[in-house]
C-alpha cells in the first residue's frame, strides 16, 4: 500500500461545452462513463482516502461511486479551487500526499500517475504538475516557466497573452500537492481572472511566488492527458481507448481482422483464438468463448454470452441470450432474451419476436434443434431438443415444440412427433 496518499477527483463541473443534459462525468466511452476510468485509477492507486467531489446533477453522478470513495459536495460551483477545497474538507487530519485527478481526463493509466507519485513523494515539493507536450496546446492551461526553467505557474487560454498561447507544454490538470501547502494556497486564489472562477492552477502561481518548489513530470504520451470538453474530444478518446481494449484482446490471442471496426466495450470477454470480422459491435458484459467466428455485421448487446466454437455472423443482433458451444446463426437473425442450447442450427431469418408491447419474454430452443429459415418464435415459447421448425414456420407463445418433433406452417402445425 502507498503511505500518505489521498486522491481527490473533481467531478462537479457542468460540462457546459458538451451542450448536453446529462453531467460530463456520466457521458461514456468504450460503454463505460468516463469518471468509471477515473475512479478505477484511483483504486489501483491504493490511497489510504480517495474523494470524489460532486456539484452539478450530484445524485447521478453519485450513482457510480464505488464503495469506499466518499463524496464531497461542492455547492458552489466556483471553479477548480473551489472544487479541491469541497475535497480537502472530507480529509480531516489527513497530512501527506493529495493527487487531484479530473473526471474529464479518462485516459490516463496508472504507470504514469505512478511516476508523478514517485517523484513528488521522493523529492517532496509543495507541488508537481503533470505537463505534456502537444502540437496544439488550445483549450489548456499553458505551463510558464523562469529563467532557471523552473516551473513558475499556469496561464489559462482566456488569460493568456498571444506570447503564451504560443507555448505547447500544458498542465494536464493533474498534480500532487503537500496537503499544507496546498490548504494555505488555496485560501488565497481570487476571481479576477477572465473566467470569473477561482482557479486551482493558481496555487501553482501562488506558491512560486512564496518561494515553494514546484516541480513537474512530463507525460511519455500526451494522448495519456488529453481532457474531454466537447462531443468532439469524446469521439477522440472512445477511439483511443477503443485501440487499447482491441491491442490487449489481440495480446491476449484473439484475432481482429480490422481493429479498425471492431467496437468492442470495456468490461468483456473473449476466449483465445477467436476470430472477429468487420463490423462487430460487442457491449459491455458479454462474455465470448474460445474459437468463436464473429460477424461480419454483428451487434452483441449487454448480458449475452456465447460458449466455446459458436459461428455467429452476418447481419446479426443477439441480446441477453446464450448461446451453447458449437451452435451456428450465419445469417441474418435476431435473438433477444434467449436460451439456445449446443450445437443449434439457426436459420436465417429466424426471428425471436420477445416483445409484445408490454414486457418482454424468453425463448429455449434445445441442444441440436434445427431452426428452419425464417422462422419466427413467439416468446415465451420452447423448441425442445433435435426439434425442427420448417421455414418460414411461425411457432405462437406458449405452443412448445416437444423433443425431437418436426413443426412447419403459419400458426405451426406438428408434422411429426
Ligand atoms: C483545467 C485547468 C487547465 C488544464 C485543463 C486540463 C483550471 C482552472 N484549468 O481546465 O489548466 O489545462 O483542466 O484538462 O483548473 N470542476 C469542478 N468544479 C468546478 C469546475 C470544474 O469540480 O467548479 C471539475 C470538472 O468537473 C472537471 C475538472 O474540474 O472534471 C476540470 O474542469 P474544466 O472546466 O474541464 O477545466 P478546464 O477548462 O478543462
Ligand atoms: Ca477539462
Amino acid at each position: 500500500m502507498k503511505k500518505n496518499l489521498a486522491i481527490i477527483v473533481l467531478a462537479a463541473g457542468k460540462g457546459k461545452r458538451m451542450k448536453s443534459a446529462m453531467p460530463k462525468a456520466l457521458h461514456q466511452i468504450c460503454g463505460r462513463p468516463i469518471l468509471g476510468y477515473v475512479l478505477d485509477l484511483a483504486s489501483q492507486l491504493k490511497p489510504e482516502k480517495t474523494v470524489a467531489v460532486l456539484g452539478h446533477k450530484q445524485e447521478l453522478v453519485r450513482e457510480i461511486l464505488p464503495q469506499g470513495v466518499e463524496a464531497a459536495i461542492q455547492k458552489n460551483l466556483n471553479g477548480t479551487a473551489g472544487a479541491v477545497s469541497a475535497g480537502l474538507a472530507k480529509l480531516g487530519r489527513f497530512s501527506g500526499t493529495v493527487l487531484v485527478l479530473c473526471a474529464d481526463i479518462p485516459l490516463l493509466t496508472k504507470a504514469a500517475v505512478n511516476k508523478l507519485i514517485e517523484f513528488h513523494q521522493a523529492s517532496q515539493p509543495a507541488a508537481t504538475v503533470l505537463t505534456a507536450q502537444v502540437k496544439d496546446s488550445t483549450g489548456y492551461g499553458r505551463i510558464l516557466r523562469d529563467k532557471y526553467s523552473s516551473v513558475s505557474g499556469i496561464i489559462e487560454e482566456k488569460d493568456a497573452n498571444e506570447y503564451q498561447k504560443d507555448i505547447k507544454e500544458i498542465n494536464t490538470g493533474i498534480y500532487c500537492f503537500a496537503k499544507a501547502k496546498l490548504e494555505r494556497a488555496l485560501k488565497r486564489t481570487k476571481a479576477d481572472n477572465a473566467g470569473g472562477e477561482h482557479y486551482l492552477t493558481d496555487c501553482i502561481n501562488i506558491l512560486y511566488q512564496d518561494g515553494s518548489l514546484v516541480e513537474s513530470v512530463a507525460l511519455a504520451d500526451a494522448d495519456e492527458g488529453m481532457g474531454i470538453n466537447s462531443r468532439s474530444d469524446l469521439a477522440k478518446a472512445n477511439a483511443i481507448m477503443q485501440k487499447r481494449i482491441n491491442q490487449k484482446f489481440m495480446e491476449e490471442g484473439v484475432t481482429i481482422v480490422d481493429p479498425a471496426t471492431a467496437f468492442i466495450n470495456y468490461g468483456t470477454q473473449i476466449g483465445q483464438d477467436t476470430v472477429i470480422y468487420p463490423f462487430t459491435v460487442v457491449e459491455k458484459n458479454v462474455k465470448i468463448g474460445k474459437r468463436c467466428h464473429l460477424g461480419p455485421f454483428i451487434h452483441l448487446r449487454e448480458g449475452t454470452r456465447l460458449e466455446d466454437e459458436v459461428i455467429a455472423g452476418n447481419f446479426l443482433e443477439v441480446t441477453r441470450s446464450k448461446l451453447g458451444s458449437k451452435t451456428m446463426v450465419k445469417h441474418f437473425a435476431y435473438l433477444g432474451d434467449a436460451v439456445v442450447g449446443r450445437q443449434v442450427n439457426i436459420g436465417a431469418g429466424t426471428v425471436t419476436a420477445n416483445f409484445d408491447c408490454g414486457r418482454k419474454y424468453s425463448t429455449s430452443i434445445g441442444d441440436h434443434a434445427f431452426v428452419g429459415s425464417d422462422t419466427v418464435l413467439v416468446a415465451p415459447v420452447k423448441v425442445g431438443k433435435h426439434a425442427k421448425t420448417g421455414a418460414g414456420t411461425v411457432v405462437l407463445k406458449n405452443k412448445n415444440v416437444p423433443d425431437g418433433a418436426i413443426v412447419v406452417g403459419v400458426p405451426a402445425r406438428t408434422l411429426k412427433k
